[in-house]
């Protein structure tokens, strides 16, 4: 089949002929490379329209709302399969029989804890450290620790960090947990599945008998499973920017970790916990609706809109019925239920939220359903960021393995002062 390409005629210039590249479903892209040998770069500030990288992970086609990884669609997935099943696809691209279904699962449930001088590195914070800040300091510690897997242009190694951070990026979340609320952590509990041992580290307490209650135990499975992986979001990028310069594993999820912290990223979900309690109550929704209406005023809907869905999130709606299921089987009554229903049926029929296309996301419901789960809310993105370790590590070593990989470095519209004159200070005019 015949190579097809875009032409674009530059001024003064022969017309250059830009290869289309086809893929495999969504938007084929137009090789740019040959643009800086005419003298320009792409314009692009928040990669609008521009593809970073060539990935087969996950594929979202934000005008359908679909979400699939490794061709499964999500509510397949959350529906019949376990966080380490997906964690499993997403590192080897395909579903593992049961035998390596079982070897895997053994290898991360056992591999759990983490060195106790690591522990130590929790009495360097203030115990009212958001937990967050509390993650991006001790995971990037781990690199302290594992000296025996940073080889990262060695597969075995690679495999070996990628294992060791989902085994016990849990463990190093329950802490900062516990580290925040002045109890003892509590060491992991290799019977366990992976999400009743994240419980049990964040809830249990030495004193008593835990026993984990089989519905948050699928929930929190469920809602591990929903944010593993997203294509290329801003934290991401970040990691495979930073594996991209040959940095060590734990590093990079580090500055993942860091990026996912923003409140127009993975901070969404304790923002929009934190924007329901402000609403309170459904009479107050009309001025808040103005207000996320209102150029002027900063404030934004939380849970609402995305850069690439502009219809359903299938992740809101998978997380919407199990918000249900929990608030039902729990026999919970949460107000705050009431309020985002009413937020959401009124905005969905708002002419501002269906003109640009603003739906709820993946983090509207989340903040529900892991309150009524007796999850803190600073806890939130902190279990967001548990989850997306899957994907984060799946695309560092997606990109590792490609053929020519290279260190990335955009470029720039450069608009600030060129060839001025130095005078020393004493020479200057004030
Ligand atoms: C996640 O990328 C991913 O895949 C991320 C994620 C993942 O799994 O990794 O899906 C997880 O981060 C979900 C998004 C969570 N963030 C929020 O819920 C925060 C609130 N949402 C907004 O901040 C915003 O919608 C973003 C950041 C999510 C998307 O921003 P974009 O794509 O840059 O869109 P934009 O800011 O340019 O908005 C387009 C228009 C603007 O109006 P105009 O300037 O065109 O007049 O829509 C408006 C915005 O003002 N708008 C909103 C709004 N979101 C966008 N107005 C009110 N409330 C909102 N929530």
């Amino acid at each position: 089949m015949t190579k097809q390409t875009a032409t674009l005629q530059l001024p003064g210039q022969e017309a250059i002929e830009l290869p289309i590249i086809k893929g495999s479903a969504g938007n084929d892209v137009i090789d740019i490379s040959k643009l800086g040998a005419a003298g320009y770069f792409t314009y692009d500030p928040g990669f609008l329209a521009t593809a970073s990288c060539e990935s087969a992970i996950t594929y979202i086609d934000g005008d359908k709302g679909i979400l699939q990884h490794r061709g499964y669609p999500i509510d397949q997935l959350a529906e019949k399969s376990d966080y380490l099943e997906v964690c499993f696809l997403l590192l080897n691209g395909h579903l593992p029989d049961k035998d390596d279904f079982n070897k895997f699962h053994h290898v991360v449930l056992h591999h759990t804890m983490i060195h106790e001088q690591l522990a130590k590195l929790y009495q360097g914070f203030r115990r009212d450290s958001h937990p967050m800040a509390i993650m991006c300091g001790v995971v990037g510690a781990l690199s302290a620790f594992y000296h025996d897997s940073l080889d990262i242009t060695n597969e075995q190694h690679r495999e070996i960090a990628a294992y060791r951070l989902i085994s016990k990026m849990p463990t190093l979340a329950a802490m900062s947990y516990k580290y925040s609320n002045g109890q003892p952590f509590i060491y992991p509990d290799n019977k366990l599945s992976y999400a009743g041992n994240f419980l049990k580290m964040m809830f249990a307490v030495p004193c008593e008998d835990y026993v984990v209650n089989p519905v948050l135990e699928r929930a929190m499975d469920k809602i591990f499973i929903l944010h593993a992986d997203h294509e290329q979001n801003a934290s991401t990028s970040t990691v495979r920017l930073a594996g991209s310069s040959g940095a060590n594993p734990f590093a990079c999820i580090a500055a993942g970790i860091a990026s996912l912290w923003g409140p127009a990223h993975g901070g969404a979900n304790e923002a929009c916990l934190n924007m329901l309690e402000q609403i309170e109550t459904v009479e107050n929704i009309p001025e808040f609706i103005r207000k996320a209406k209102d150029k002027n005023d900063p404030f934004r809907l939380m849970g609402f809109g995305h850069r690439v869905y502009k219809n359903h999130d299938p992740r809101a709606t998978v997380m919407r019925n199990a918000c249900h299921e929990v608030l039902n089987d729990l026999k919970i009554d949460d107000p705050l239920l009431d309020v985002a229903r009413e937020l959401e049926r009124i905005a969905l029929e708002d002419p501002y939220f269906i003109e640009k296309k603003l739906y709820p996301n993946v983090d509207f419901y989340s903040g529900i359903i892991l309150k009524a789960m007796g999850i803190p809310k600073s806890m939130f993105t902190v279990i967001f960021a548990v989850s997306r370790t899957a994907g984060w590590i799946s695309h560092w070593k997606e990109m590792l393995d490609q053929p020519g990989q290279r260190i990335g470095r955009p470029r720039q519209l450069y608009t600030g002062e060129v060839d001025l004159h130095f005078d020393p200070v004493d020479d200057r005019c004030s």
